[in-house]
């Protein structure tokens, strides 16, 4: 079939783009890779690379012209350039999700106006409307975030009624920011869905999510919660890929209450770090759905044959790595990055099935 011929662009080098070519590279569809980094995780293993910025119009026109069909590996690149290649070539997922998911405010009115329901959230323009909320809602605490450009815990804090509003609010480095009251909860999962063009939908999880530092640490399969609960997290995140007409993949990040209400905290417009585990527990992965949903292909079954638990390696963690090399059910993941830095997420191991006690003791170490 002439689909397995394509190519398929991607913007963004890192290490989703780098997953999304090896599945790309495994149905026969070669990639180009967009990226202002030289010698990115994706770059290694794609066909074809540019090196430049997402603003460069010459380079966004030689993707576009070495490629049959443009998709993107994170969610910071200018919506300029996706509607430009638009114009191009087809852009999937389209620029629509880009743009609701790019800013906090119009994610949360969105997920709002199609019933998702959101932790309380305001808009926030200046220190003295943070205290107002707070009193408002009659909450003790709140969690500011910027609009824009936030990952990993960065650029959000936690705002109490005895904070100095002032310094939080200077410290954000912003003119707008969202305020959410804050959410104790029981735990934070995912769900990840896959739609392709004739709207099939395939979606796995929900995941059980643990962070560490803001950074997410360890996913888990199957989430343990209530049946009932996990179905209203997977009906929540199929409505919204039904929502934004989604041909590709996304992930809704959400909490789980104390009183068992799922609140929807965040969109990811791609494939999602908490989905990692799909690649050696299902035999259709989130990075080959992403592949053949935006190639033209239809979805494939998400079920998974084993439980998992997968673990980031995270800056210096990733030396632990080679510990894993002799563990049967272990399945050891490097993203080709040379610098290894505080916080950069370098690598996975997903670990299939029940670990038994030795494989226990060296995932503690993580
Ligand atoms: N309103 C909130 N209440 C409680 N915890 C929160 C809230 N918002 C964020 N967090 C915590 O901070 C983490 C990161 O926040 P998130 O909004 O997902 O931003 P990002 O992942 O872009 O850094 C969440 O996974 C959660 O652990
Ligand atoms: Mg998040």
């Amino acid at each position: 079939m002439a689909i397995f011929h394509k190519t398929l662009g991607i913007l963004g080098g890192g290490q989703l783009g780098r997953m999304t070519a090896l599945a790309a590279a495994r149905l026969g569809v070669q990639t180009v890779v967009l990226t202002p980094e030289a010698n990115s995780p994706a770059a290694q293993v794609a066909a074809d690379t540019i090196v430049a910025p997402f603003e460069d119009k010459k380079a966004l026109k030689a993707l576009s012209e070495r490629a049959d069909v443009i998709t993107y590996e994170f969610e910071n690149i200018p919506v300029e350039s996706i509607r430009y290649l638009q114009s191009l070539r087809p852009v999937l997922p389209d620029d629509r999700l880009l743009e609701i998911s790019q800013h906090r405010i119009s994610e949360k009115t969105f997920l709002n106006e199609i019933n998702i329901p959101t932790t309380r959230w305001v808009r926030i323009t200046s220190a003295e409307g943070i205290r107002e909320a707070l009193l408002g809602w009659g909450a003790r605490q709140g969690v500011l975030k910027t609009t824009r450009f936030g990952y990993d815990g960065k650029g959000q804090c936690t705002v109490r009624l005895d904070s100095d509003m002032i310094e939080k609010w200077i410290s954000l480095g912003t003119s707008e920011a969202i305020l959410e009251e804050h959410i104790d909860f029981t735990c934070e999962i995912s769900v990840i869905v896959a739609r392709d063009k004739l709207g099939q939908c395939a979606v796995y999880g929900p995941v059980l999510n643990e962070h560490r530092d803001h950074i997410l640490a360890r996913s888990t399969v199957p989430a343990a919660i209530p049946g009932e609960m996990a179905k209203t997290a997977l009906d929540l995140s199929e409505r919204l890929a039904e929502a934004v007409d989604l041909v590709g993949v996304l992930a809704l990040e959400m909490f789980v209450t104390r009183d068992g209400r799922i609140l929807a905290n965040e969109i990811a417009p791609r494939t999602h770090n908490s989905g990692h585990w799909t690649i050696d527990a299902c035999a259709v992965s989130q990075f080959e759905q992403h592949v053949r949903t935006v190639c033209g292909l239809p979805v494939g079954d998400p079920a998974r044959h084993s439980d998992a638990i997968m673990l980031n390696l995270i800056g210096s963690n990733v030396e632990q790595a080679t510990k894993f090399l002799d563990i049967k059910s272990a399945c050891v993941h490097l993203y080709g990055k040379h610098d290894v830095r505080k916080g950069r997420k370098m690598g996975h191991i997903t670990v299939l099935g029940t670990p038994d006690e030795t494989t226990q003791r060296k995932l503690l170490c993580l």
